[in-house]
């Protein structure tokens, strides 16, 4: 297995490119199913995630055509020959459970595998469930399989979330496009790739009125049409790389960065001593002084600060002057990364969804291991922080989700190189 080697830097300069954001590609390529004309995405992220989503669709007999070096996926749902998401591609990826509400609402039925993914928590899809439910479907749980049907096909309905969930308002988004009448959705999630899919929703003729905010109203229409839909700007990818100066010093601009998606992150950066600027092209980030300052962060739903970038501000908080509490509110057992960085000599506790961090002077470098996705990226920023090498190992957790992390780094001056397994 491949392992990735970073050492301890001086400041960084240069630009950064971010990414269409995999979330918002892994919700927006599934939306084919809802149709028999082509939906095509421009400015696609290359991840194993998508062609692990890319893998899915063909087995439902989808057409996706990776174009221009994969940054746009052209795609076709026109003669769709099986209904079943098998167990060996779902358990891979989580998002597979979003082939669901789109089967069902064009065809009446769907058997998905109830989902795998990383690590971080039990993960039910029981919102999931429900939420079509509330459509009209019927669910049966068999093997490991979800069973659904609309015996009659789905009718608009109201779905009240108990609590924010991004895939289930996602899989209920979908479907009542389709289903006849109205539905509301509410305690809907807010993030910007629910956003985005409404918009490409729209696109298609779909009929959608308050994305963004917690009540999206859907008027079910006959039929959706094709589109063409650029893919929003991966937030994470962003905050991510927006860490990376703030850790090394020096300054680092970020192409295609907006402060709207990432809102509550910047409040934090600016609390700890960074700034960050808008430019015509994006956002430029830089470190005010020789250390920043430690500071208390919770996660939260969109706008609140993102669970998804929880471990990378806790490879920051490491060297911070002073105690830093970390609170993650989303997801259970998601401090993984924690005693990796403690192998750096971080001085991390953590008491169940709480994590306090006294700043240390500086991190030593040592091997360290991935453990789930954004954890994997925290470690690659901590090594950067780091006197001497750190050595990061399983590193497919990054393919899925952070393209040419590599030469994006070096690009900006950083010491870090991929060493592939013989
Ligand atoms: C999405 C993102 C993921 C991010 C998360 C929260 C994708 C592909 N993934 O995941 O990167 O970390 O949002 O911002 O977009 N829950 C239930 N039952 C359900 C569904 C969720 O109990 O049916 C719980 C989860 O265990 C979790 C919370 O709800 O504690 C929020 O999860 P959710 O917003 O659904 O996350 P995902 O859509 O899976």
């Amino acid at each position: 297995m491949d392992s990735i080697l970073v050492s301890g830097n001086g400041p960084l300069h240069g630009r950064i490119p971010i990414a269409g954001a995999k979330n918002a590609c892994l919700t927006l390529m599934p939306a084919t199913l809802l149709s028999d004309e082509p939906l095509t995405l421009t400015n696609a992220p290359r991840l194993s995630d998508i062609r692990t989503m890319t893998d899915l669709l063909a087995s439902l007999g989808a057409e996706v055509q990776s174009l221009q070096d994969g940054k746009v996926l052209a795609m076709s749902s026109h003669d769709l020959n099986n209904h079943t998401a098998h167990y060996d591609i779902v358990r891979k990826m989580r998002a597979s459970i979003l082939v669901l509400g789109p089967m069902l609402a064009r065809h009446g039925r769907a058997v998905v595998s109830l989902p795998g993914g990383c690590a971080i928590g039990a993960r039910p899809v029981d919102l999931h469930l429900r939420a079509l439910e509330a459509l009209g479907a019927v669910m049966d749980l068999k093997d490991g399989y979800v069973h659904a049907t609309a015996p009659g096909g789905l009718r608009g309905g109201a779905v009240d979330f108990p609590f924010v969930s991004v895939g289930a308002t996602e899989n209920a988004l979908m479907a009542a496009t389709l289903a006849r009448g109205t539905t509301v959705l509410k305690n809907a999630a807010r993030e910007p790739e629910i956003v985005d899919l409404a918009r490409c929703l729209r696109r298609m003729g779909a009929q959608i009125e308050g994305e963004g905010t917690n009540v999206i109203t859907v008027q079910g229409v006959e039929r959706l049409a094709g589109a063409t839909h650029p893919v929003v700007s991966d937030r994470i990818e962003l905050g991510t790389y927006m860490l990376a100066p703030a850790i090394c010093g020096g300054e680092v601009e970020l192409l295609g960065g907006r402060k709207d998606l990432v809102g509550a992150f910047c409040d934090k950066l600016d609390e700890a001593g960074i700034d960050v600027s808008e430019t015509p092209d994006g956002l430029k980030v830089a470190r005010r002084g020789d250390r920043v300052r430690a500071v208390n962060v919770h996660t939260e739903p969109f706008p609140g600060f993102p669970t998804d970038l929880q471990a990378q501000m806790m490879a920051l908080l490491c060297t911070a002057q002073g105690v830093s509490v970390l609170e993650e509110r989303i997801f259970e057992n998601r401090f993984m990364h924690a005693p990796e960085l403690m192998r750096m000599g971080a001085q991390i506790e953590v008491h169940g969804g709480t994590a306090t961090v006294t700043g240390v002077d500086r991190l030593k470098g040592a091997p360290v291991m991935a453990t789930d996705l954004r954890a994997s990226v925290s470690l690659i920023l901590a090594g950067l922080a780091a006197e001497g090498e750190t050595v990061v190992s399983r590193v497919y957790h990054l393919d899925r989700g952070y393209e040419h992390v590599v030469r994006k780094l070096r690009g900006v001056g950083a010491r870090i190189e991929r060493i592939r397994a013989r």
